[in-house]
C-alpha cells in the first residue's frame, strides 16, 4: 500500500504540500485531488518521470497526458495561446476545462504521445493548486486509476488501484465534480469537444458566443476516447436500452440499480435488490457519486448493474450520459481505457 498523507482540502498544510512537491521534483509519482477526480502526477518536463505514469497505470503509450498549471500565464510556457484560448482561460480557469493547443515543443513526447499539441488545464482544487505552485513545474497527470477501472474520486480508490506504484497519495477527501474535465480542441477554426466533462458545453457557448462542435461521426476525437473506459467488472445495462429488464433478469442473482428515479420505473417490486439500489437527487449528485458507486457495487455481490440514463443533455448530464454509455458498452469496445 502507498503512503497516504491526509491534508485539509481547503487549507492544506504547507509542510505536507512541500514534501509532495519535493517528490515531484525528484521524478517520483504523487497522486492528488482535483475538483474532478484524483490525478496521478509527475514532473511534466521529465521524460523518465512521465514514463512512470504509463507503467503505473498500465496505460497505452499513445494516449497523451494533460499538463496541469497553477496559473494561465504558466501554461503559455508549454503552448501557443491565441485570443480565444486566453478568453476561455479567463472565463473558466481555474476549473474543469482542458484546452488542447499547439505545442511550443518543450513538452517531451512521453507526455504528448508524439502529438504537436498539448492539453493544458488549471484545476481549482486548493490542494492541486498548492502542489503545482510549490513544485514549480507543469504537472502531467491522468486520472489516478489503473487502466480499465473507473476514475478515482477518493484516496482509497487510488491506493487500491495503484498500490505501491504511486510514491505518495495526498488525501483531500472525496472530489466535488466526480467526472473528468471537459476537453476542448482549440487548434482549428472551430472549437471541438473532444470529451464532455465538468464544464458544461452550453456554458462555454453562452459565455463566448461561439459554437462548439460536438464529437460524433467524422469529428476528430481525443486519443483516449478510442479506448474502453470505466468498465466495471460487473456488467452495466442502460435502463432505456432494448430489452433492458429482460437482460438484467437473465443474469439472475442480485440486480443493482443506479438512477435519479427508483427501480420501479422499470422493474416489479422485489426484482432488484433494495440494498444495492442507489438514488441520486440531482444530475450533479449522480455525477459526483457515479464512479464511487461503480466501485462499491463491484464488490457488493451484485450480478448486474442497471443504470438510468439522464433524459437530457443539459449541464453535467451530457458527461454523465457519456460515462454511463462507456461503462455499458462492454465488449463492443476493444483496447484499454485511460
Ligand atoms: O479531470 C481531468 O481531466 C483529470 C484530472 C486529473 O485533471 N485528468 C484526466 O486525464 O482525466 P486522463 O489522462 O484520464 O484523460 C485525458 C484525456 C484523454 O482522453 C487524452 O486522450 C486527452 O485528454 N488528451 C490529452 N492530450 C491530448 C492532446 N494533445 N490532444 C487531444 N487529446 C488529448
Ligand atoms: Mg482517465
Amino acid at each position: 500500500f502507498p503512503r497516504i498523507l491526509a491534508v485539509d482540502p481547503w487549507n492544506p498544510d504547507p509542510k505536507a504540500i512541500g514534501e509532495a512537491a519535493e517528490f515531484l521534483r525528484c521524478g517520483r509519482l504523487v497522486a492528488f485531488p482535483t475538483e474532478t477526480v484524483y490525478g496521478l502526477g509527475a514532473n511534466g518536463l521529465d521524460p523518465a518521470a512521465a514514463a512512470k505514469i504509463y507503467a503505473a497505470k498500465g496505460r497505452p503509450s499513445d494516449n497523451p497526458l494533460i499538463l496541469h498549471f497553477s496559473s494561465p500565464g504558466d501554461a503559455e510556457s508549454a503552448v501557443l495561446v491565441n485570443g480565444r484560448a486566453r478568453r476561455l482561460m479567463e472565463l473558466f480557469w481555474p476549473g474543469p476545462l482542458t484546452l488542447v493547443l499547439p505545442s511550443r515543443g518543450v513538452v517531451p513526447r512521453e507526455v504528448t504521445a508524439g502529438l504537436d499539441t498539448v492539453a493544458v488545464r488549471m484545476p481549482s482544487h486548493p490542494v492541486a493548486l498548492a502542489l503545482i505552485a510549490a513544485a514549480g513545474l507543469p504537472v502531467a497527470a491522468p486520472s489516478a486509476n489503473s487502466s480499465g477501472r473507473p476514475s478515482p474520486t477518493d484516496a482509497l480508490a487510488v491506493a487500491s488501484d495503484l498500490e505501491d506504484r504511486v510514491d505518495l497519495v495526498l488525501d483531500g477527501g472525496p472530489t466535488s465534480v466526480g467526472l473528468e474535465s471537459t476537453v476542448l480542441d482549440l487548434t482549428g477554426e472551430q472549437m471541438v469537444l473532444l470529451r464532455p466533462g465538468g464544464c458544461p458545453v452550453e456554458e462555454i457557448e453562452g459565455r463566448t458566443g461561439g459554437q462548439v462542435l460536438r464529437s460524433g461521426g467524422n469529428v476528430r476525437r481525443s486519443p483516449g476516447t478510442r479506448y474502453r473506459h470505466y468498465a466495471p467488472s460487473v456488467p452495466l445495462i442502460l435502463h432505456d436500452g432494448a430489452g433492458a429488464r429482460e437482460k438484467a433478469l437473465a443474469f439472475g442473482g442480485r440486480i443493482a440499480w443506479l438512477g435519479m428515479d427508483g427501480p420501479e420505473i422499470l422493474f416489479a417490486p422485489g426484482e432488484t435488490d433494495g440494498e444495492l439500489s442507489l438514488r441520486f437527487s440531482t444530475p450533479e449528485n449522480f455525477a459526483r457519486g457515479l464512479f464511487h458507486a461503480l466501485r462499491v457495487l463491484e464488490s457488493s455481490g451484485a450480478s448486474v448493474i442497471v443504470a438510468q440514463r439522464p433524459g437530457n443533455e443539459a449541464g453535467i448530464a451530457l458527461a454523465l450520459r457519456d460515462r454511463l454509455e462507456r461503462a455499458s458498452s462492454g465488449e463492443k469496445n476493444s483496447g484499454l481505457e485511460n
